[in-house]
């Protein structure tokens, strides 16, 4: 990939993935701007950019993983100090958008945290935005600024084609999800399947049937978030019992938050692959779980909104690569 940035481009990063910002600053062939960021004793955050950003288009790469609220704010404040500095634009770069599963109204008096959240961000300053597989595609239009919803399709397709599993059977472990399966059953030439969840409570899953046959096959369940895994694990357990051989499970953000490691360890599913996403720490490191890099596909969007050129054709090359390999 040759990358030819103009002058006027800073990429930032908070405290929430620098380890993604660096990636990204090394296929962009860019430093990071130095951003002095602390706490007060109160628990309160001071931020200062450490050099001008006047006229640059200046792309903040901050997920708001685990502390969400933390992140979150962090990621507001590195906003608003940059709207003070008289920069060309402000591209909030949220590779996870927490809040997102906050989308609607389920009950009386409830909020819709996910627009609370864009509303601020706007407020903040910022002038765009770039996500990863957003929980529901819908929540774009709680903005009105310009979004990027950047599907992780072709880094986990090229993985499982590059596996070679026979008799594959793609899995929704719900069916909320149930389009995201039905993409990567497309593009990966398999049949798809999908797990009957309800949820009693917040974050309890309840998993009784399976729509679709799954006898004989290798399951490969797709999903946008593990949390606590409960919906991973509920669902392989039935997939195995419904006659499924080895489980596998993709999902683009791995929060893993209490008792998702202990679950994933003492489940029946064979490998599980997350993204870069959100930074995985030393403790979460075991050998059933695996991480991809979204680095090249963010790092290639970032250029593009630089330099103002779509994205799309870039998807497209991709997927005809992918077909190519699977025929
Ligand atoms: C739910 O609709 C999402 O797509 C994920 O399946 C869910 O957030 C995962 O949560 P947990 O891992 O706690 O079951």
């Amino acid at each position: 990939m040759v990358l030819l940035l103009k002058e006027h481009f800073k990429l930032i990063s908070g405290t929430a993935n620098r380890p993604l910002a660096e990636e990204v600053a090394k296929i962009l062939k860019v430093p990071l701007t130095p951003v002095d960021i602390k706490r007060f004793h109160d628990g309160e955050i001071y931020c200062r950019v450490l050099e001008s950003v006047r006229g640059a288009d200046v792309f903040i790469i901050q997920p708001t993983s685990p502390d969400a609220n933390l992140h979150l704010m962090e990621l507001l404040i590195m906003a608003d100090a940059l709207k003070r500095s008289s920069p060309q634009s402000i591209t909030a770069v949220i590779p996870y958008y927490g809040y997102c599963r906050q989308d609607k109204k389920t009950k009386a008096r409830e909020p819709i945290t996910a627009k609370l959240i864009a509303n601020l961000l706007e407020v903040a300053g910022v002038k765009r935005v770039i996500f990863f597989d957003l929980h529901v595609a819908q929540v774009q239009g709680f903005f009105d600024i310009p979004s990027d919803n950047l599907d992780v399709i072709p880094v986990f397709a090229d993985y499982i084609a590059r596996k070679n599993l026979k008799d594959a059977v793609i899995v929704s472990p719900d069916a909320g999800g149930a389009s995201r399966a039905r993409s990567y059953a497309k593009i990966l030439n398999a049949p798809i399947a999908i797990v009957d969840k309800r949820r009693p409570e917040a974050n309890v899953a309840a998993v009784e049937n399976v729509i679709g046959s799954v006898k004989g096959r290798n399951a490969i369940i797709i999903d946008d978030i593990i949390d606590t895994a409960g919906s991973i694990t509920e669902a392989a357990n039935i997939l195995v019992k419904f006659g499924a051989k080895d489980v596998y499970v993709f999902a683009t953000h791995g929060l893993l938050s209490s008792p998702a490691i202990e679950r994933i360890q003492n489940s029946k599913i064979k490998e599980v692959i997350v993204t870069n996403t959100i930074s995985l720490p030393e403790g979460k490191r075991i050998s059933k779980l695996k991480v991809v890099s979204i680095a090249p596909l963010l790092a290639e969007d970032i250029k593009r909104t630089h330099e103002g050129l779509p994205m799309g054709i870039v998807y497209e090359g991709m997927y005809r690569k992918l077909e190519k390999k699977i025929k």
